[in-house]
């Protein structure tokens, strides 16, 4: 039987495996380390700043990747709340499997479910040059807002 892909919030169970997970040589330069994600999302949640939940992408039962999400409150009076796909790997011994599009197809339906509440739309941004995370998020319905966060593009889609 072909191997399962899905998402799981991930346990303290899931925490050894999750940070034995590694980029390929130059990739770190598009995405922070899983640490610091698993770091950030315990302060944001006990600030309030935004609401994470960081899901594991398990291959049948093991953990080869990972996608944060994000519920961020409304910016200006009279926006509505959205979410942010704010991180995404998959570790470089299981890329280009298929894994990546799988994973971000299922993160796409969760938050069409509106996991966390209200949300108009998700953005997510990438870093210029990230060509394979650009395409795979225009070919499953982003669209580049113009927009910089910092210095990542930033891409939306509606909700
Ligand atoms: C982006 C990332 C998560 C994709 O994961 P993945 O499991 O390798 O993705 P897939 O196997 O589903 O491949 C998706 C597409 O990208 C292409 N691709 C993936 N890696 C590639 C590579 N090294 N070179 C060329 N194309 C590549 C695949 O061929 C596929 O295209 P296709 O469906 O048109 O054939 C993975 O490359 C990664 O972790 N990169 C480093 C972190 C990163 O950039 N995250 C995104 C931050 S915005």
């Amino acid at each position: 039987m072909e191997p399962q892909v899905s998402l799981r919030t991930l346990t303290t169970d899931d925490l050894s495996a999750v940070l034995t997970l590694e980029l390929a040589e130059g990739q770190d330069k598009f995405v922070a380390p899983n640490e610091y994600t698993l770091a950030e999302a315990y302060l944001a949640s006990t600030t309030g700043e935004f609401v994470p939940r960081v899901y594991g992408i398990f291959l049948d039962d093991a953990v080869v990747g990972l996608i944060a999400i994000a519920h961020q409150p409304a910016e200006n009076e009279g926006d509505e709340p959205f979410y942010e796909m704010y991180r995404f790997m998959v570790d470089r011994r299981h890329q280009r499997r298929g894994i990546g599009r799988r994973a971000l197809e299922q993160a796409i339906a969760l938050l069409r479910t509106k996991p966390l509440g209200p949300g108009s739309h998700v953005a997510t941004s990438f870093v210029p040059g990230n060509d394979i995370a650009k395409a795979l998020y225009l070919q499953l319905g982003f669209r580049e807002t113009g927009e910089l966060d910092g210095d990542e593009i930033v891409a939306v889609m509606p909700l």
